[in-house]
């Protein structure tokens, strides 16, 4: 039913099952966005006529109601960015760089890997991997371990896995880290979609978020900063808008957001991802939540029935995304034939290439759901997932 709230369901035939990669967008998403362009186009915080003016309190308006989706105390703590990647290069950059060592978990993509490496840190030298086990469950006494070791360390955790689903106990691991002293940025690509958030009761330092894989726009991101660290944060890129005054020889800057802020922002992008706010926020979440958790059970035990399954992980502790291989098959001629039957996948290392090495392989077909998936999704997905197998065993 919550399809219809979809154009994309009504202009294709496409079962839609890579809700990882990204979500689809309700129609008040891109009528917001389509909007902006249409009747007040103008830029933000800067020029004071009718439309500039409208455009700035929307702008700010997605902030706050951001800043209240996920209990943030202040408007100051969240800054917009381009999405994930961005916000990880961001405090990577602007924050973290001063830590003798980061801890990753071992799920990580590779927007909270490579960044790291561009500060030369490897295995031998300020990086450091949490193990996890054969169920992919995240390690909490190797963490530990780590944590007693690396005394002056800052701890970039996955909160949901994009490959595995593997939820991450996020508010577990960043008491932990606080035991130790460490600060603590939560990689939430995939969290919004999928959980409800407070960050108070989290209580981790930095929290970086996607709008595109939260039903809103592309280019669309966020950190949120917690009040008490925004002093720390070094801006990251300068100009336009971040300034209180510059002469020749100098510049002072605003506070937060707007240091952090430069250039002109995707402002279509941010006043359209609050209406995917309002479109979640309107959802029965417990409801919703319950349905997906039951999807991806049947997920699970439909994919447990095909002959050659090999499974990463089962469902405990885990969410929304499905990797698995056929044995004796290559995953991508799979995808190829899974998009002739018109079932959107996706195939290969997930950007996750470190965890695909660590189990041997060097990818996977992924099923990666979203709240508008159904029963009926899934069963064309197995149907189609056969017909491929019999077409590639004969
Ligand atoms: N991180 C995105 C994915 O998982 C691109 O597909």
């Amino acid at each position: 039913m919550y399809k219809n709230d979809f154009p994309f369901f009504s202009n294709n035939e496409f079962v839609y099952l890579d809700n990882a990669a990204t979500t689809q967008k309700p129609s008040s998403v891109i009528k917001a966005s389509s909007d902006y362009y249409s009747n007040y186009c103008a830029n933000t915080h800067r020029s004071s006529f009718g439309p500039a003016n409208i455009a700035t309190q929307k702008f700010e308006d997605t902030r706050k109601a951001l800043k209240e989706f996920i209990n943030a105390k202040s408007n100051s703590e969240i800054i917009f960015t381009k999405g994930v990647t961005e916000s990880i290069n961001f405090i990577a950059h602007s924050y973290a760089k001063k830590f003798d060592t980061v801890i990753i978990s071992s799920l990580e993509h590779h927007s909270n890997i490579v960044p790291w490496h561009m500060q030369n840190r490897s295995l031998k030298k300020g990086l450091k991997v949490v193990a996890c086990d054969d169920n992919l469950n995240f390690d909490y006494s190797h963490f530990e371990e780590l944590l007693k070791k690396h005394k002056n360390a800052f701890v970039s955790i996955t909160h949901i896995s994009n490959a595995f689903g593997k939820i991450h106990d996020i508010k577990r691991i960043t008491t932990l880290a606080h035991k130790y002293n460490a600060l603590i940025m939560i990689d939430a690509a995939q969290s919004l979609a999928h959980a409800s958030i407070d960050i108070q009761d989290i209580n981790c330092d930095f929290f970086v978020m996607s709008a595109h894989k939260t039903f809103g726009p592309t280019g669309v991101g966020a950190v949120y900063v917690k009040e008490t660290l925004l002093k720390e944060v070094d801006p990251y890129q300068t100009g336009g808008a971040t300034i209180q005054k510059v002469t020749y020889n100098e510049s002072t800057f605003l506070a937060s957001p707007y240091v952090y802020e430069a250039g002109t922002q995707n402002i279509a992008g941010v006043i359209a991802f609050h209406e995917a706010l309002k479109y979640l926020k309107n959802l029965d979440f417990q409801t919703v939540r319950k349905e997906e958790e039951d999807l991806y059970e049947y997920l699970h035990q439909e994919l447990l029935n095909i002959p050659g399954i090999l499974l990463y992980n089962n469902t405990q502790e885990a969410i929304a995304s499905k990797s698995f291989n056929i044995e004796n098959i290559v995953h991508d001629d799979i995808g190829i034939l899974l998009d002739k039957m018109k079932i959107a996948v996706r195939v290969g290392h997930h950007c996750a290439q470190p965890i695909m090495d660590k189990l041997g392989i060097i990818g996977t077909i992924r099923v990666s759901l979203a709240f508008y998936n159904d029963k009926k999704d899934i069963d064309l997905f197995i149907k189609a997932l056969k017909k491929a197998i019999s077409m590639l065993k004969d």
